[in-house]
């Protein structure tokens, strides 16, 4: 479900003609529904009203500060993986309580800024970190909380990039040493364990894989508990899959009915991280056609978005629906749509059956809302796109387009001595 619809064959995002987004900001152009996200938010947290529960949104998806002071305000955290990640969810004002810090290779400047900010907890994901975040946290004068990160060993049936909770992964404690990392945050000062943590992967179709982890939870939260340790939370990560093209993801209500069973008579907090079940149908990216080139056999529509803003497609070869902006009509062929960029794999979509299109036309790609700007790179010397965000009929601009200067800025201002 989202806010882009037609009216009269033209596309729009909630009171607004993506038309003239795409006239008055310039293409290539990540297009939000402030409204999109917002449901998609509120239908986790109604659905997820009878257990304790607190949403720490996945900055990583989207961390447009547009994005992050809308969700901010609304009372949801964030989920940070680097210290970039919590300085902007501070700057949105995200309250720190309502934090939670993961990623395999945390370093001191990060760990401190965590340990200053007072975040709900750090994701510990190995035994050193256990230790060098105590060191920090006792230098300064402090306790942190943390969860252990543990790695459940689960398959979530994803794209293999995607799967994070298998024991081949590098994410999270193995099981068979927690008891070997709780001997440790018992003897150290500066750390309280107070949490549990997983996250198996991305665009998790069904609930089969998480049941499949809380299992194993439960049996960790036991023997935590059973060794003292309070256990206020359990965090189980993010990964809820959306639509892109024809699979059947399933609902937060059903996500909700199928495990709340096995976290209910825990007696604690549940924390959830979702980044793309929020934004991913919130955002298109809207893409100018350069030129349509036919050669034997095979048509490509050229556009002026490629891979730099969008890398999805090149990178795990997703599908993202992509149409016209503009009212369509006549007889649709195949065709890839392809960016500017020197690479074959800079591709949005092959053998797409698509209506007529010309130069200038505009085409939209959807569900580019989470990993589509946040992996944004200037390869290429493009700069990356502007973003706008629509909230009704209100249409703020939360990031210009980048110039060919600003891709010299910092080169420039370095010297040599
Ligand atoms: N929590 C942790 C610890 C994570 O590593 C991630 C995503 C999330 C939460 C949010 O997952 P989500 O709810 O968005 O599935 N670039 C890939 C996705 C990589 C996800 C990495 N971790 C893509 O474009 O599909």
């Amino acid at each position: 479900m989202d806010y882009f619809h037609r009216k009269d064959g033209a596309l729009w995002c909630e009171d607004v003609p993506v038309a003239d987004l795409a006239r008055r900001f310039g293409t290539p152009l990540y297009v939000y529904s402030r409204r999109t996200f917002i449901e998609h938010y509120d239908k986790l947290t109604h659905a997820f009203a009878g257990v304790p529960h607190r949403i720490c949104y996945s900055v990583k998806a989207n961390g447009n500060l547009g994005i992050l002071r809308a969700l901010a305000q609304r009372g949801c955290g964030a989920d940070v993986v680097s210290g970039g990640e919590l300085h902007r969810a501070l700057v949105a004002g995200m309250s720190p309580d309502r934090i939670v810090y993961s990623g395999v290779g945390k370093t001191v400047p990060e760990l401190e800024l965590a340990v200053r900010t007072g975040i709900l907890a750090v994701n510990v994901e190995n035994v050193e970190e256990l230790r060098v975040l105590s060191d920090i946290a006792v230098r300064m004068g402090r306790r942190q909380g943390c969860a252990f990160r543990v790695n459940p060993d689960v398959d979530p049936h994803t794209h293999d990039y995607l799967t994070t909770g298998r024991a081949e992964n590098k994410f999270g404690i193995a099981l068979e040493d927690v008891g070997q990392a709780a001997d440790l945050a018992a003897s150290l000062p500066g750390v309280d364990l107070i949490g549990l943590d997983f996250h198996i992967g991305s665009q998790i179709l069904s609930s089969g894989p998480y049941q499949a982890a809380l299992r194993q939870a439960r049996q960790v939260i036991e023997a935590l508990r059973g060794r003292g340790f309070p256990i206020h939370h359990l965090d189980i990560g993010g990964g809820l899959a959306v639509r892109y093209d024809h699979e059947r993801p399933m609902t937060a209500d059903q996500f909700h009915d199928d495990i709340a069973h096995l976290v209910r008579d825990l007696d604690l907090e549940l924390i959830l991280e979702p980044g793309r079940f929020i934004v991913g149908p919130a955002g298109i990216l809207v893409g100018q056609v350069q030129f349509v080139k036919q050669v034997p056999g095979k048509r490509f529509v050229i556009v002026d978005a490629g891979m730099n803003d969008l890398i999805r497609p090149a990178l795990y070869e997703a599908v993202h629906r992509i149409e016209p902006v503009a009212p369509s009509s006549g007889q649709a062929t195949m065709a890839d749509v392809v960016g500017p960029i020197c690479e074959s794999g800079d591709f949005l979509g092959k053998d797409r059956m698509l209506p007529p299109l010309e130069r200038g036309d505009w085409v939209a790609v959807f569900t580019a809302g989470a990993y589509g700007f946040a992996m944004a790179s200037n390869y290429n010397q493009r700069p990356r796109a502007a973003e706008v965000l629509v909230d009704g009929g209100r249409i703020m601009q939360v990031r210009r387009r980048e110039t060919w200067d600003d891709l010299l800025a910092l080169e420039l201002e370095s010297s040599d001595s």
